[in-house]
């Protein structure tokens, strides 16, 4: 008895120290990753002192000129610079041998997207350990004892900084992102408060049926391939499309965000609308690190993103147009702006200042609280002909200028807020008024837009929004195509890395004249046209 309760007293305080050991030994991994990816993406080393390497016979770098991130990329799946490939650096790359042949292109050796599988076959080598990775980072040399090209640093590192690093990409991209799972991959679209029920149909049917024929197209080609299903090469998984729908107040939102995504995480957000501010889901985006795959939002975020992607800068790239329409036009005296209290209207008032800068021309803004016939008619009253007006307003409230005289100046939409060329606004100003068109003209995109024309209709839907609806639909065209080629590394940096570099040879851009990003390039048609109602530019294609 005595002796038992002997035992009893040693083992307890040894399970103690077990239980308090497992968190404390988790929270130094913890803590040591962190330091393996400030040095990863920031160039700095724990001390506080900036990363420095050697390019041999191209001089030094430091800090974030050094950091890893320049060249290996967030995800460490390399890139493809000006013709010059770096590879991927990613664990599961350096810890197996390349691939010579393509027929080792299994499990067995290193495999992965594009770039690995054109490394692999042009320059074999054998396995990394923690040593010859170590050696790599810091003097230059793979396991064979060659030395790496010029452009890869030799850092100056101390054994214990080198291993934080060797650690850290012992574990990148090894795991697929959250939202991803054996056989389905979750991706979210956002409503926001304010969108017409049948706008918000329209969107939600288009990426319904995207995804029900993606899921199809994938059963498919399962049952075809299984027979040689090689599951290190590229399962298919169905996509689950959930819907976060979002209610009250901005200020709320980003609370709501983090809960749907608490009962069910996302790989990304695909598509979405939002009218009025998009902020707090670019916040919620950049923190949790889940890509934002082109939403239509009129007012998006232009500055601190690095995991939303949007096809324009909506009515902030019309803003920057119209300023460098006008400043071509000495004869414009006052710019008279009419708005609401839509916080669209009122970012682009704020951008159109920005953009016009401190010249000679008078700019009044004048702000309808409530919008009546009677506020509206007497805002646009008194332009004269060395006025220009610019109706920063949405479709229904245009309506409301019928009665009224256009002015004898010029007269410039939103097109984004108004509707476009469906603008609901009374014939008599449509002959005067221009449209600030971030879009390819009417004529020109039907072209573009053919196929998914006919798609809608081949599914039964109404063209309800065009923009909406097309954005919609390319978002999961290009989400498809990004996804189909990664593989088995499905990464959300990856993911973004790839839109970077791939976007500018897709297909088709749609709505769109010319869709392409560029590393920490977010906005992927960067201009538009003066336009008139009938669908014909006045102005050639303005980058602003
Ligand atoms: C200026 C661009 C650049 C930077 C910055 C850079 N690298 Fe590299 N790295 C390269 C290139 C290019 C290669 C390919 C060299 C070759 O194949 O000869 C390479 C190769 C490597 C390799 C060998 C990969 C293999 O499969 O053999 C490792 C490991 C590596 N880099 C790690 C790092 C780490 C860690 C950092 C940051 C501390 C870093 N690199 C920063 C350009 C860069």
């Amino acid at each position: 008895m005595r002796s038992r309760s002997r035992y009893a007293f040693a083992v307890v305080p040894l399970l103690l120290i077990a239980a308090l050991a497992v968190p404390w030994h988790a929270s130094r991994q913890a803590m040591r990753l962190r330091l393996g990816e400030r040095i990863y993406r920031d160039g700095v080393l724990p001390s506080g002192a900036l990363l420095r390497g050697v390019r041999p016979g191209l001089g030094e770098v430091s800090g974030a000129q050094a950091a890893c991130v320049q060249c290996h990329r967030r995800s460490g799946m390399g890139t493809v610079e000006g013709g010059q490939l770096v590879p991927p650096i990613a664990g599961p790359f350096l810890f197996q041998p390349r691939a010579q042949k393509l027929p080792e292109l299994d499990g067995q050796h290193t495999r992965g997207p594009d770039l690995a599988h054109a490394l692999g076959r042009s320059h074999p080598r054998a396995p990394y350990d923690d040593r010859s990775l170590q050696r790599a980072i810091c003097q230059g040399t793979d396991p064979t004892g060659s030395s790496l090209e010029a452009l890869m640093p030799r850092y100056n590192l101390s054994d214990s900084d080198a291993q934080l690093l060797v650690d850290y990409l012992k574990q990148l991209s090894t795991r697929p992102s959250p939202g991803v799972t054996a056989d389905s991959i979750h991706f979210a679209t956002v409503v926001t408060p304010g969108v017409a029920p049948q706008r918000r149909k329209a969107m939600l049917d288009v990426l319904q049926s995207y995804f029900s024929v993606h899921n199809g197209g994938s059963r498919l080609a399962r049952l075809r391939q299984k027979p040689f299903l090689d599951p290190e090469h590229g399962r298919y998984r169905a996509w689950e499309l959930h819907v976060w729908e979002l209610t009250g107040p901005p200020s709320t939102w980003e609370a709501q965000l983090l809960a749907y995504e608490r009962r069910q995480p996302v790989f990304a957000l695909i598509s979405g609308v939002g009218e009025r501010t998009w902020a707090p889901v670019q916040q919620f985006c950049e923190k949790r690190e889940v890509p934002c795959w082109f939403p239509t939002v009129d007012l998006p975020v232009t500055t601190g993103s690095f995991y939303s992607v949007y096809f324009s800068k909506g009515v902030l790239l019309e803003a920057e147009m119209l300023a460098r329409r006008i400043g071509a036009q000495a004869t414009v005296r006052r710019l008279i702006e009419v708005r609401t209290d839509d916080e669209a209207a009122a970012g682009a008032t704020r951008a159109l200042a920005a953009a016009i800068g401190p010249t000679g021309m008078r700019l009044e803004e004048r702000v309808l609280h409530t919008v009546d016939r009677a506020a509206l008619q007497e805002a646009v009253a008194d332009a004269t002909a060395e006025d220009a007006l610019v109706l920063w307003l949405r479709g229904d409230d245009l309506a409301l200028l019928a009665g009224a005289h256009p002015p004898p100046g010029a007269v410039y939409l939103s097109a984004t807020m108004a509707g476009a060329e469906h603008a609901p606004l009374p014939a008599g100003w449509k002959a005067q008024a221009r449209l600030i068109y971030p879009f390819e003209l009417p004529r020109e995109r039907s072209t573009n837009l053919s196929r998914f024309h006919s798609w809608l209709a081949t599914h039964g839907q109404k063209l309800v929004d065009e923009r909406l609806q097309a954005d919609a639909y390319l978002a999961s065209a290009l989400m498809s195509e990004q996804v189909g080629d990664m593989l088995e590394v499905l990464n959300r940096d990856y993911l973004l890395e790839r839109a970077e570099a791939l976007l500018s040879a897709h297909l088709t851009p749609a709505m769109y004249h010319r869709l392409s990003l560029g590393p920490t390039q977010r906005f992927a048609s960067k201009g538009g046209y003066i336009a008139r109602f009938d669908g014909t530019a006045e102005s050639g294609w303005i980058v602003p």
